[in-house]
C-alpha cells in the first residue's frame, strides 16, 4: 500500500534475524543466507510482514560483521551473492520485504580505503577518508582527545607509518578494527550512496542504519567531559546540559535528506530505520521527519521497566513525538544489542544488571526465568496492540531467555576484550536458536556444536516443541500477529480507557472495539461484562466477581465499540 498515511512500513511487523545464528545450512556451526532461505516459510508462517538482515557482507568479523571489509560482497561464510539473489527473490515471492543493515560510520581495518590510508602519508586523500589526526605531546604519542570507544578504552589508536615510525592516531567509535570514516569528505558520501545503489538494484526494500546518530563530528574533535566515571557511551548530555561533540549533531540530517531523495527516487517504496541511541525522545523524532529517514527505533520504549506508569508515559511520550513529525512509532524490545527482554524482565523493575548494557555472566545476579518469561509475553502483547510498526528479534517468539551463563573463552564481543571483561558483553543475546530439540545443535545446523552453546534447557523452547501447543509462546505470537492484522492495530488511533486509574494497569482502546487489559499490580483487574477474549498471554483466573486478568498478564478484549 502506497496511499500516504497507510504505507506499508507504517505498520509493518519486521523479524530481525542475525544471519549466524538464524539457521546453518552448511554445517561449520555458523549460520549462513542457504540457511536463512530454507526457513523463510516459517516467517511468512508466523505472519511477520518484513525481514530486517543484520550484516552478511565481506568481513573479518571483530564485531560479528559490523566491521564491513566490502560493502558489496557476501561474506563466504555465510554465502555468495547469488544466494543474497535467492534469497531477496524468496522474501518477496512469500509476499514479505527484505531491509539489509547499511553501516555508513565505519568500515573494517581491512577495507580497501584503510589499508590504502595506512600505506599513504599523513595529509594524503586516502588518509582523508578516515580521521587520522597527529597525537598530543612532543612525541605525539597521546591521542588527540579523550574521546572513548563504545567497547572500552580509548577511542584512538596510534598507527606505524610506511617508514617504520610511530605515526598518526586514527578515531575508531567502536572497536581499533572499525575505523571511523570523515564524513566531511564528500567522497565518503558518493561511496554510501553507491552502495546503497548496490542493494536497492538488487532489490532490497531499504536499510536499518548502524549508529544512524553518528557520522557527523564536531570539526575539531574536541575533548568531551563525560556525564559519569559510569560508563555510558550514548549518553547524549553532559551535566552542564553540552551536546556531546561526537553523537547526534546538526548536519547529520543533510545527509539523511540526501538519502531520502535517493530512496524515493527508486519504486516500490524503500525506507530506512535510524539506529540512533539519542535521547530525549523529541531529538529522536528527528530523525523520521518526512523528508529524512523513515522510522527511528524506539529505544525509550525498549529501556522502559515493568512498571504501569512509566510504560504509559512512554507510550504517550512516543505517540507524540513521532506523531508530531508524522511517523509511525517503532515498537521494539530486543535485538543483538541488548539483553533480551524474557531475561530483563525478570529483574525487578530499574535492576542495574538488567538496565545496563554490561551483559549478564554467570558471576552476576540471575534473573527470575519464569517471572521474566511472563512478563515478557505479556510485554509483547501490550505492543503488539500498539499503533505503528513493531521490529521483534529473532528467537523472541520462541520465548528464548539470554543465555546468562556463557563461559567466559567462549565470548567473541570486542566488549569483553576492551573492558577487561568487566562489561561481558553482548553475546549472551546471541546464541543460536533452536528449530529441534532432538537434533544436532537444537536443529540449527548439522553440526554437533555452534560458534556460541546453547543452554542445555533450550530443546524444550525450540520452535518444533512449540508448534500447535496452545499455550506456547510461538503460538501466542502467531495468533497475535495474526490478529494484529485482521483488526488493522497496525494502523489508527489509540485511547486510554476510563476507569483503571486506579489499578496498575496499561488499558487501552483501539479500533474495532479492542480492548487491552495488561496488569502489572498485584490484584486481579476483572474483565468487562460482555467482553470476548481475543488473545491473552497467560491463563485469565476466575474470581467471585467473575473473569479476571491476573497479575503480569496482558488480555485482547472484543468489547462493543
Ligand atoms: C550498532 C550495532 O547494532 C552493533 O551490533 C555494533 O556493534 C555497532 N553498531 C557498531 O557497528
Amino acid at each position: 500500500m502506497s496511499e500516504s498515511g497507510r504505507e506499508w512500513w507504517r505498520s509493518a511487523v519486521f523479524y530481525q534475524i542475525y544471519p549466524r545464528s538464524f539457521a546453518d545450512a552448511d554445517g561449520d556451526g555458523m549460520g549462513d543466507l542457504p540457511g536463512i532461505t530454507s526457513r523463510l516459510g516459517d516467517l511468512a508462517e508466523l505472519g511477520v510482514d518484513a525481514i530486517w538482515l543484520s550484516p552478511f557482507y565481506l568481513s573479518p568479523m571483530h564485531d560479528a560483521g559490523y566491521d564491513v571489509a566490502d560493502f558489496r560482497q557476501v561474506d563466504p561464510r555465510f554465502g555468495t551473492l547469488a544466494d543474497a539473489r535467492t534469497l531477496i527473490e524468496e522474501v518477496h515471492r512469500l509476499g514479505m520485504r527484505l531491509i539489509v543493515d547499511l553501516v555508513p560510520n565505519h568500515t573494517s581495518d581491512e577495507h580497501v580505503w584503510f589499508t590504502a590510508a595506512l600505506a599513504s602519508p599523513p595529509g594524503s586523500r586516502e588518509r582523508a577518508r578516515y580521521l587520522f589526526r597527529d597525537g598530543i605531546g612532543p612525541a605525539g604519542d597521546q591521542p588527540p582527545n579523550n574521546w572513548r570507544s563504545v567497547f572500552g578504552g580509548s577511542a584512538w589508536t596510534r598507527v606505524t607509518e610506511a617508514d617504520g615510525g610511530h605515526g598518526q592516531w586514527y578515531l575508531h567509535l567502536f572497536d581499533s578494527s572499525q575505523p571511523d570514516l570523515n564524513w566531511s569528505n564528500r567522497e565518503v558520501h558518493e561511496e554510501v550512496l553507491d552502495v546503497m545503489r548496490f542493494w536497492l538494484d538488487h532489490g532490497v526494500d531499504g536499510f536499518r542504519v548502524d549508529v544512524a546518530h553518528s557520522l557527523i563530528k564536531v570539526d575539531d574533535l574536541p575533548d568531551w567531559h563525560y556525564p559519569t566515571e559510569h560508563h555510558d557511551p550514548f549518553a547524549t548530555a553532559n551535566e552542564g546540559g553540552a551536546l556531546p561533540p561526537m553523537w547526534d549533531q546538526e548536519e547529520v540530517h543533510e545527509v539523511y535528506r540526501e538519502w531520502r531523495r535517493l530512496l524515493d527516487s527508486y519504486d516500490g517504496d524503500r525506507i530506512a530505520v535510524a539506529e540512533a541511541w539519542v535521547f530525549p525522545y523529541s531529538r529522536l523524532a528527528r530523525y523520521s521527519r518526512p523528508d529524512e529517514l523513515h522510522q527511528a527505533f524506539n529505544f525509550p520504549y525498549l529501556e522502559t521497566s515493568w512498571a504501569a506508569q512509566e510504560q504509559r508515559a512512554v507510550i504517550d511520550l512516543s505517540m507524540k513525538e513521532s506523531g508530531a513529525v508524522g511517523a509511525p512509532v517503532t515498537w521494539v524490545l530486543s535485538n543483538h544489542d541488548v539483553i533480551r527482554h524474557a531475561t530483563r524482565f525478570g529483574y525487578p523493575p530499574h535492576d542495574p544488571t538488567a538496565a545496563g548494557h554490561a551483559g549478564i555472566s554467570s558471576r552476576s545476579p540471575q534473573p527470575n526465568t519464569e517471572l521474566g518469561l511472563l512478563r515478557a509475553r505479556a510485554a509483547t502483547l501490550v505492543m503488539l496492540a500498539l499503533p505503528g510498526s513493531a521490529y521483534l528479534y529473532q528467537g523472541e517468539e520462541l520465548g528464548l531467555p539470554e543465555h546468562t551463563t556463557l563461559p567466559d573463552e567462549r565470548r567473541q564481543d570486542p566488549t569483553y576484550v576492551r573492558t577487561g571483561g568487566e562489561m561481558v558483553g553482548r553475546d549472551g543475546c546471541r546464541v543460536p536458536i533452536p528449530w529441534h530439540g532432538d537434533a544436532p545443535s537444537y536443529g540449527f545446523g548439522p553440526a554437533e556444536t555452534s560458534w556460541l552453546p546453547q543452554p542445555a534447557q533450550w530443546a524444550a523452547l525450540s520452535r518444533a516443541a512449540q508448534t500447535g501447543v496452545d499455550g506456547s509462546t510461538l503460538e501466542l505470537y502467531r495468533t497475535a500477529l495474526e490478529l494484529r492484522r485482521s483488526l488493522g492495530l497496525g494502523l489508527g488511533e489509540l485511547t486510554w480507557a476510563e476507569g483503571y486509574d486506579s489499578f496498575e494497569t496499561i488499558a487501552l482502546h483501539r479500533p474495532g472495539g479492542v480492548l487491552v487489559i495488561a496488569n502489572l499490580g498485584e490484584q486481579p483487574v476483572a474483565v468487562p461484562d460482555g467482553a470476548t477474549v481475543l488473545v491473552a498471554s497467560a491463563e485469565l483466573i476466575h474470581t467471585d466477581a467473575g473473569l479476571a486478568v491476573p497479575t503480569d498478564v496482558t488480555v485482547w478484549l472484543g468489547v462493543s465499540s
